[in-house]
């Protein structure tokens, strides 16, 4: 979602700033632009559509200057447009801004800037902060930043060009990440780490309400209330930084395949000679009375992994929260309360304010997050380090796979503390999870069969996935990978639920997908699949060797290789993201980048 890099240095700025727009392009965005100073004056050049077309006009358009910002754009306030594209000036000419977040109170303030004769080009919330930077400046920038941010209302990360002052950029942010960075003779600013990398020595992390003055020679950042400061910079793991696809074509693919690699990362962090290590990432577990796990999209439908496994093991009543729901729900907790925020990203605005909740309500907190020092990393109590590495495709996979691993891992720590099972099961459980990377990967080498299976699928306009316990969670999953990537309309159900209403849908040839590895519940999942079959429906199934017997001839079974019945989910999702993966790639389809997505949803 929206992306921001800046560069104030001594070599030409367009191909800098396109280079980080590349690296931010993963995030997802509908239209892109740029301003660089050439002779003192600000150009501003934008397009409604990809990178490609913003390097094409810039190529055609050669804006010579040292001095840029530039920005993607994911629209929320008006049509992905040309007019709405970032970067916007205010209605003197004099301030440029690019901007990630959203203006809660833009309305009210477009309103007193219109009556005041300023004239507004676009329809963004963004164009009130351009033309509020020129009603409060009077010839200091700084001091018009600090007085514009005072008055805004909800979350932003500025990049800001003044035209009296063509050899700086300013910047500020509250609530949405921002980065700035020095390197040889440059100064630089990016909303993700990735866009600079490469180019900055030393990275520092903008705090709510700061804000600096880059240029070539470094960087003055000032605290809220507008005193000098020094910040400490930040570590930056440049090593899981890889941004190649390597020998794959799509991202996906090559995150898909990473999996193994990036499971046995995480978990040998954890546990090492099939014995878990000593200690427990959360303090005082023995007090815990009921346990919270919150997320969004598929770091919730990880969650609802988590709750299956949490309540199995550990015998503590726990709830999987939609982020967004859980945080306006007032939800009944204290300090005996633990709340396990998930987050690849560790920015996903609903996910963070969720945490602020939990935080403000006394509960524990810990999260499950990929990005080290991360919003939510920062403020959670405990944090436990997902090993993914770099996700750049919109779909998650690994990062999902790690969230699941993460799940397992601190459910078996706070068994041992809790002595919820014993030490037989606990080391059979931790053994087991360290043989997952190699189950993985033998799911991953089936992928033959999977291929075949999408080639007869794909066609579908629209699917249904079922499944009963760890394996409903599993489908949900499923059904959201092949939605958001190959734009076949898909929903999860219980598999047991599927009869009170939605069995309606059912057709000669509708495809339903059943998620059976739970052996427990296998017969009833197979009698569920009669009733599809029985009212002309086709059905696929992945389940286990163990479990195929029991399932009806007509079944198109995928196997997979089986492990305790707590880890299945981590080992059925392979196949359904090589199925989605397929399916999207047979559709067509943007797989890397689907329409309308972002990487970092950072607006709720
Ligand atoms: C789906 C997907 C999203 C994310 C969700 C949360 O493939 O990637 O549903 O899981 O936007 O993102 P994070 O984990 O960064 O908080």
């Amino acid at each position: 979602m929206c992306g921001i890099i800046g560069y104030a240095g001594t070599k030409q700025a367009a191909p800098v700033l396109l280079s980080g727009l590349d690296a931010l392009e993963y995030r997802g965005y509908d239209s892109a632009g740029a301003a660089v100073f050439c002779g003192g004056k600000i150009k501003t050049i934008r397009t409604a559509g990809r990178i490609s077309e913003l390097r094409a006009k810039i190529e055609s358009e050669k804006p010579e200057g040292t001095v840029g910002v530039a920005h993607t754009r994911w629209a929320t306030h008006g049509e992905p447009s040309e007019r709405n594209a970032h970067p916007h000036t205010g209605s003197d000419g004099v301030f440029t801004v690019v901007h990630n977040g959203i203006i809660e109170n833009y309305l009210v303030l477009r309103e007193k800037l219109s009556a005041a004769g300023r004239v507004f080009l676009s329809e963004t919330d963004t164009e009130v902060i351009s033309q509020l930077l020129e009603e409060n400046y009077d010839g200091d920038p700084l001091a018009a930043l600090q007085r514009t941010v005072a008055g805004l209302e909800g979350s932003f990360a500025l990049g800001i060009l003044c035209a009296d002052f063509p050899e700086r950029i300013y910047c500020a942010c509250r609530e949405s990440p921002l980065l700035a960075g020095t390197g040889g003779q440059c100064s630089l600013i990016a909303s993700d780490t990735s866009a600079i990398t490469d180019k900055a020595d030393k990275i520092y992390r903008m705090q709510n309400g700061e804000t600096a003055v880059l240029d070539k020679d470094g960087i003055a950042f000032f605290s809220p209330d507008g005193i000098r400061i020094e910040k400490r910079e930040i570590k930056v793991d440049r090593n899981l930084d890889e941004v190649g696809k390597g020998n794959f074509e799509y991202f996906m693919e090559k995150e898909i395949y990473e999996q193994p690699e990036a499971l046995k990362r995480t978990i040998s962090e954890h546990i090492s000679d099939g014995r878990l290590k000593a200690g427990c990432p959360v303090y005082g577990v023995n007090l815990i009375k009921k346990i919270f796990i919150v997320g969004c999209g598929s770091a919730f439908h990880a969650a609802v992994v988590g709750k299956y496994v949490f309540e199995s093991l550990l015998k503590i009543p726990t709830e999987a929260d939609l982020a967004s729901e859980f945080r306006y729900r007032e939800p009944l907790i204290d300090d005996s309360a633990l709340v396990v925020i998930i987050s690849q990203s560790g920015e996903t605005a609903d996910t963070l304010a969720a945490l602020r909740e939990a935080t403000r309500r006394g509960a524990r907190t810990i999260s499950i997050v990929n990005v080290e020092g991360s919003s939510i990393a920062r403020e959670s109590e405990a944090v436990f380090m997902t090993r993914a590495g770099r996700e750049v495709a919109v779909a998650t996979t690994k990062a999902y796979s790690t969230q699941l691993a993460a799940l397992y891992i601190l459910a078996l720590y706070i068994a041992r503390e809790t002595k919820a099972v014993d030490d037989e099961r606990l080391g059979s459980l931790t053994r087991e999870l360290s043989l997952l990377p190699g189950k993985v990967s033998e799911a991953l080498n089936r992928s033959g069969e999977v291929l075949r299976a999408a080639e007869k699928y794909a066609g579908r306009s629209y699917a249904y996935y079922i499944g009963r316990n760890l394996d409903y969670a599993s489908a949900l999953e499923a059904s959201l990978k092949l939605k958001e990537i190959s734009y076949v309309h898909s929903e999860a159900y219980a598999a047991g639920e599927l009869k009170h209403g939605t069995i309606s849908l059912i057709e000669d040839g509708t495809l339903t997908v059943a998620m059976c590895c739970c052996g427990r519940l296998a017969k009833k999942t197979a009698g569920n699949i009669e009733e599809v079959a029985a009212r002309g429906g086709s059905v696929l199934c992945v389940t286990t060797a163990a479990i195929a017997p029991l399932l009806g001839g007509d079944t198109k079974i995928i196997t997979v290789p089986s492990s305790d019945e707590l880890f299945m989910p981590s080992i059925e999702i392979i196949p359904m993201q090589l199925f989605s993966f397929f399916s999207a790639k047979l559709r067509k389809c943007d797989i890397d980048k689907p329409r309308n997505l972002a990487k970092s949803v950072t607006v709720e």
